[in-house]
């Protein structure tokens, strides 16, 4: 690896591998710490915690390790939804529910406990903070920045790259269209972006000198070298990690991501409401909808998801992977991140 990959990052790192926030308990202490001590940057993620249970797993992982670590949250806008169209989803899905002998869940807006969150952070002072979804305010950014927090806004296109920089982010996350989970889109009811990972960091060069990171479909030491090439700092690998010893990945999941018979990732909104791409399965395939209420269809969906996976079923359950997940292998973390590094 050359020092030059990571010159333009306003931290050091030996290698220039981010392990990519996982919210749904794959990000572990134990896989963020293993991904720093690796020499990478490992991250937590904040999404879907209490601030409480994050306060508690960066002190778990500063006990870990001694290198930086960052934590991701989920940046959730206000939305008017279609009452009726979520009611008919709950029907719709009823059956899932009665197989189980569950409810489905029932709707509900909240903010992810965004004031709390941010608090912990002030206080905690993890190196990095990334947010995905959306973009906070200015103010937001200007009292991390000011606590020499690195801040770090994940963008899917040149117009919400231009918005990060203009409030203030002092490095973008590029994700591409390949990318396991979420798409960060800060539209939930925007179409996600298609072009190629390369052409994106490419247009985004070229309108920033900001630090970027980028990742989506990843998993092999060639693919990193050419997003490095193409004018990143560092990659962000999400899939690449789900085997690792380390990952939280609950056994369901694990198991798909080496079944031949899931032969492709798709984009759905069905598990959630925001475009996510995973393993494809007939939940996906039942349920091919445009709804856009985030996170309401993440808490109509959730009773169904823990039963899925408490019965094993990968077809019930968001199986989120990227393109590159049949050369995701498992093994100590700090092996997989040795193998991708240039
Ligand atoms: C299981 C899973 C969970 C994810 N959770 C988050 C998250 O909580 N926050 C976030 O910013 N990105 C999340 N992502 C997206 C990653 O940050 C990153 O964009 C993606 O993993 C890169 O593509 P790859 O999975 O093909 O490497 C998740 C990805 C996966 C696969």
């Amino acid at each position: 690896m050359s020092p030059s990959h990571t010159a333009s990052l306003p931290f050091d790192l030996k290698r220039p591998i981010i392990g990519a926030p996982m919210a749904g308990g794959i990000s572990t202490p134990e896989l963020v710490a293993a991904v720093t001590n690796a020499g990478g940057l490992g991250f937590l993620a904040g999404g879907y915690k209490t601030p409480h249970q994050l306060a508690e797993q960066i002190i778990a992982t500063r006990a870990l390790t001694s290198g930086p670590i960052g934590v991701n949250l989920f940046v959730v806008a206000a939305n008017d939804v279609d009452e009726h169209e979520l009611e008919t989803y709950r029907q719709e899905l009823k059956y899932y529910a009665d197989r189980y002998g569950i409810e489905v869940g029932t709707h509900k807006w909240d903010d992810d406990s965004w004031h709390g969150k941010l608090d912990v952070l002030q206080d905690l002072k993890p190196d990095v903070v990334s947010f995905t979804f959306d973009c906070p305010e200015v103010e937001v950014l200007d009292e991390l920045n000011a606590l020499d927090i690195h801040t770090a806004v994940t963008v899917t296109s040149t117009d919400e790259a231009r918005i990060a920089a203009e409030r203030g982010a002092q490095i973008l996350i590029v994700q591409g269209t390949d990318a396991g989970g979420h798409r960060a889109t800060f539209d939930p009811a925007a179409e996600p972006g298609t072009e190629p990972l390369p052409d994106l960091i490419t247009a985004i060069r070229n309108t920033t000198d900001l630090s970027l990171i980028a990742g989506g479909g990843i998993s092999t030491r060639e693919q990193v070298r050419t997003v490095l090439d193409a004018g990143a700092a560092a990659v962000q690998v999400g899939t690449a990690l789900l085997l690792a010893d380390e990952a939280g990945t609950n056994s369901t999941h694990r198991s798909a991501l080496q079944d031949p018979t899931f032969t492709e990732t798709k984009v759905t909104r069905a598990f959630t409401g925001r475009p996510a791409r995973g393993l494809r399965n007939r939940f996906m395939d039942e349920h091919d909808r445009s709804g856009h209420a985030y996170p309401q269809i993440h808490y109509i969906t959730a009773p169904l998801r823990a039963a899925a996976a408490a019965n094993n079923d990968p077809h019930a359950l968001h199986l989120w992977a990227g393109t590159g997940y049949r050369t995701t292998h498992t093994g100590p973390a700090a092996d997989i991140i040795a193998d991708l590094t240039p």
